[in-house]
């Protein structure tokens, strides 16, 4: 089904988060563009980048969404998050010529199923933790209380990031099962949990562009979890992450590549279920070689606002490429630059937040670079200010802007973010200071040398 990427193209974007802002900052950039459409609800970010779908965005409209796309002749709609692939979007907006980067509803099941992962990383050889799924309480908590070194309890399904419980000891790993199984705390998606062993080590995100058969790696990123400097207290949706990574070799990406992504594409598609899109491999740099903790069907947040920050080639081309089985014989470039995104969160996350305060400072941050630098502050959890003038803008959730620095190394990068994110003002505003710490301690300047693509 190849086909080449049209001169001008319109294109539905779904998502309305820090994410999402990056794709589109990016496409913005493609001279392919025609036409930007966003969802309602979108982050002030994305409005002022695209036009608002009047149209619902649910499955269940699937026939009036497909509609409106015909009338506007939407080419690529570009989903963003997990839960429109888990809904099966992917599916429904496949109509007639019109292209959809983000795997189908089956393909995004090594997302939305974290068993069904499991098995098709035992059966693909894929090193990840060992494990075992249970949809029966007692057998789990049988499982659990016999449990003599540390383990990690997680809900199966979409639990919005929140589902997985690192357990010390064998008492807790017990409370973690009901927690899901019994409490019912991540609803329906604890109704299936996998009980595995506790791994250490550095973490590494590696995602590539899979087009069905062709794979292409992209230069691998870290997020921070925990919500606190020196990786303490709860995890978090990310409060920052660094793109790309230093001490990781071209060898270790490309084990990678051809044991964790190539061979859980190659299984898949041994069970005919192609899969087209960005796939994401959580992983877990262990003494015993690198280990998948997560796969994901789309690009990681905060990942993406460092990763596309940057992107040199066309994101549009690229993912029409990825959703038409055209990426073979095209490249994938980036910036030689090190790019580092401070999240800069309202008070309160990752518990509740407080909401509806007015933003200032973008502007002072986005200034802040030097000759042969840049800060870009993407949107997150923004919303147009109801009450104010144009341009004004108010929080809206925990995340609130994903201020991104590109520089010449990752200290200055790291430092820069750092810099730009204390000019955000609003009540009650933090950030991590601290991103890439532990690299950069362990790291020369002269180690700190992109990896280029395998
Ligand atoms: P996941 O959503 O599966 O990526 O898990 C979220 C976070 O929990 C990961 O980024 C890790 O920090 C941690 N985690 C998940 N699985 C394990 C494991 N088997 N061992 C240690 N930490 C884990
Ligand atoms: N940053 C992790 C994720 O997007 O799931």
């Amino acid at each position: 089904m190849t086909a080449a990427c049209p001169d001008r193209v319109n294109v539905l974007l779904l998502g309305t988060g820090g994410r999402e802002h990056a794709i589109a900052w990016k496409l913005r950039r493609s001279p392919r563009l025609g036409e930007l459409w966003v969802e309602p609800g979108a982050n002030a970010g994305l409005l002022a980048l695209g036009k608002v779908c009047p149209e619902p965005i649910s499955t269940k409209e699937a026939f009036r969404l497909n509609r409106w796309c015909d009338r506007e002749g939407i080419g690529l709609v570009v989903i963003g998050p997990e839960a429109p692939l888990a809904a099966g979007f992917a599916d429904v907006l496949a109509e007639g010529d019109r292209v959809v980067f983000g795997p189908s509803k089956e393909a995004s099941r090594l997302e939305w199923d974290k068993a069904w992962a499991k098995q098709m990383m035992r059966t693909a050889s894929v090193p990840t933790a060992e494990g075992k799924s249970f949809t029966n309480l007692d057998a789990a908590i049988a499982y659990a209380e016999v449990r003599e070194e540390p383990c990690v309890v997680k809900a199966a399904g979409l639990a919005a990031g929140k589902g997985v419980v690192l357990c010390d000891t064998a008492e807790e790993a017990v409370e973690a099962v009901r927690d899901a199984m019994e409490r019912k705390v991540f609803g329906e998606a604890g109704d299936t949990i996998v009980i595995e062993e506790k791994l250490d080590g550095p973490e590494l995100s590696v995602m590539a562009l899979v087009d069905g058969r062709t794979l292409w790696v992209l230069d691998p990123c870290r997020d921070h979890k925990r919500v606190g400097e020196g990786d303490t207290g709860p995890n978090t949706g990310g409060m920052g992450a660094f793109c790309p990574v230093p001490g990781v070799s071209e060898d270790l990406l490309a084990s990678i590549e051809r044991d964790v992504l190539v061979a859980i594409v190659d299984v898949l598609n041994r069970e005919e279920i192609p899969y087209r899109g960005v796939l994401y491999a959580g992983l877990m740099l262990t003494p015993g070689g690198p280990k998948v903790l997560e796969f994901n069907c789309r690009f990681g947040d905060p990942e993406t606002e460092p990763l596309l920050a940057r992107l040199e080639s066309d994101l549009l081309e690229l993912m029409w490429a990825t959703a038409t089985g055209g990426l073979d014989g095209l490249e994938v470039r980036f910036d030689p630059r090190a790019a580092v995104t401070t999240v800069v969160c309202a008070e309160g996350y990752p518990g509740t937040p407080r909401t509806g305060d007015r933003i200032e400072g973008i502007a002072d941050a986005e200034a802040a670079s030097g000759p042969g630098e840049q800060v870009i502050v993407f949107h997150a959890g923004t919303a147009p200010d109801p009450s104010g003038g144009p341009g004004s803008i108010v929080t809206r959730g925990g995340r609130i802007l994903a201020v991104t620095a590109l520089a010449a190394d990752l200290r200055r990068a790291r430092d820069l973010s750092r810099e730009a994110a204390g000019r955000i003002r609003f009540p009650g505003a933090f950030f991590r200071g601290d991103l890439a710490e532990g690299v950069l301690r362990d790291t020369t300047p002269a180690a700190t040398v992109p990896t280029s693509n395998a």
